[in-house]
């Protein structure tokens, strides 16, 4: 592998010989590892890149380096936090630059042509000059007013912290995570069955239908070859027509069609796909979930009695909003699936003993759920359709530690429902960190905000 080619890093190396220190390979990497070891090497890890590659990329070949001593405790102000000041002058005067350490002086070489070496020199002093300016040893007055205890400002105690060893966080973070969803049954997704009459529709039919319906646009925001989005369920046959009890239900409450963000999202949610459902509120975004989530949950191989835990999980924002999904879930019960209520203000005791009944659906706020979360009162590691209903709302009012906690314990491969009506970069955000591969379906015109969303968060 050529090192010539590397990305812009620098080397903080212990010392070996003052002088000339003999250049040493390190095994050969992967991109990533090369990419990361940057930043271990700040806190001198004790390895050196080879002088000729740093040479290589820096601009002036052939021109010798400057070099120069600097104070140890000082160098930490040279290379910057994760070596951001470093990286800042190594782009602005295109020099590649070696930090040596050793005790009390650490060398710095600068490799460049002469004016960028010199340039680079001049912003080194400038850090160094700033930080002792703001040096505890050289801001006496300062420190006088401090209490001194435990204190001992002589000595830089960053020298003798241990170093984190982030490779062997993440690999262990990765062995963990395999473990802990190890054992799980797999989840079956796809139950759709598109209707002769849905597969019919031109394209013209398509695309006049979702003007005709508040302008409906949809998008697939997976990455590389685009899936196709599939047609609009036009009427609620087109959609169940394989499951009679739903329909039975619809027929029941005597609606007459599909919402327009029912009619696009069911074809979506029933193949499996996870989905960001944006359309104002009152518009049925509730059955839109609901529905196909009923199927999916009666169609897992292993059954509710066996579960140990819920299969379908809901978060809302509000205790009002939970309350209201609970009734259209009671409403329209699908083979007698049994639902749970959790919200902060009600009766904890009672909900705890309402979910130790056994439960396939909770319906919940975050912080009484993430409560009993904690406290081992509820499992969610059985959850395997996801619902992050009004995400708008939840965000405004402050709940993301809470679901960033719920969702450690929901298994990584299920699918997931996100609603809003508004769609505000925290929004997206939180799209982008939960949703995986996610279509898209905006009831609405689609602003400028949803444009930037598909350029920015996915590239396209
Ligand atoms: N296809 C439909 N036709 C008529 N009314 C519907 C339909 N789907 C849902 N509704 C009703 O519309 C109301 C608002 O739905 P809801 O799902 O709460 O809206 P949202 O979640 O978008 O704010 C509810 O009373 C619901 O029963
Ligand atoms: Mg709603």
């Amino acid at each position: 592998m050529s090192t010539a080619k590397a990305a812009p890093w620098v080397a903080v190396s212990e010392r070996s010989s003052s002088l000339s220190p003999a250049p040493e390979r390190r095994p050969a990497e992967g991109p990533n590892e090369r990419g990361r070891r940057g930043s271990r090497a700040w806190r001198g890890a004790g390895w050196r890149e080879p002088f000729g590659c740093v040479e290589a990329v820096a601009g002036g070949c052939g021109q010798p380096p400057l070099c120069f001593a600097v104070r140890s405790d000082l160098v930490g102000a040279v290379v910057g936090r994760g070596g951001s000041k470093i990286r800042e002058i190594q782009s602005t005067t295109n020099t590649k630059i070696q930090i040596i350490k050793g005790d009390p002086k650490a060398e710095v070489k600068i490799f460049g042509n002469k004016p960028m070496q010199t340039k680079a020199k001049t912003m080194i002093d400038n850090f160094i000059k700033e930080q002792e300016n703001y040096s505890p040893q050289y801001r006496v007055d300062i420190v006088a007013f401090q209490p001194s205890v435990g204190r001992d400002v002589s000595t830089n105690h960053n020298e003798d912290l241990p170093l984190i060893n982030w490779d062997k966080i993440r690999e262990d973070a990765l062995k963990w995570g395999k473990k802990k969803w190890a054992d799980l049954p797999p989840i079956r997704k796809n139950f759709y069955v598109e209707s002769a009459t849905t597969r019919a529709m031109s394209q013209l039919q398509v695309d006049n239908w979702r003007k005709e319906n508040y302008n409906i646009t949809c998008d697939d925001l997976k990455n590389g070859e685009k899936r196709p989005i599939p047609n609009p369920t036009c009427k609620f046959e087109d959609a169940f027509q394989c499951y009679p009890e739903v329909m039975e239900n619809i027929k029941r409450a005597g609606f007459q069609k599909p919402t327009p963000i029912q009619s696009q999202a069911w074809p979506v949610v029933l193949q499996g796909i996870d989905l960001i459902g944006v359309a104002q509120t009152g518009t049925g975004k509730t059955l839109s979930y609901l529905m196909p989530g009923f199927i999916h949950l009666n169609s897992q191989p292993v059954a509710g009695g066996k579960r140990n835990g819920p299969g379908m999980l809901v978060l809302t924002p509000t205790r009002e909003l939970a309350l209201q999904v609970e009734a259209e879930c009671s409403k329209y019960s699908y083979k007698s699936l049994r639902s749970v209520c959790i919200y902060g203000g009600g009766d904890r005791n009672g909900q705890i003993q309402n979910v130790s009944k056994g439960v396939d659906i909770i319906i919940a706020t975050p912080g009484r759920l993430n409560d009993l979360q904690m406290n081992n009162f509820v499992c969610l590691k059985s959850v395997t359709y996801l619902v992050l209903d009004e995400a708008d709302k939840m965000l405004d009012m402050g709940f993301e530690p809470q679901i960033t906690k719920i969702l450690l314990d929901v298994r990584p491969d299920r699918q997931t429902i996100m609603t809003s009506a508004t769609w505000p970069c925290a929004v997206r955000r939180l799209a982008q960190s939960y949703l995986k591969e996610p279509m898209i379906v905006y009831v609405g015109s689609l602003d400028l905000v949803v444009s930037l969303f598909f350029i920015t968060i996915y590239g396209i």
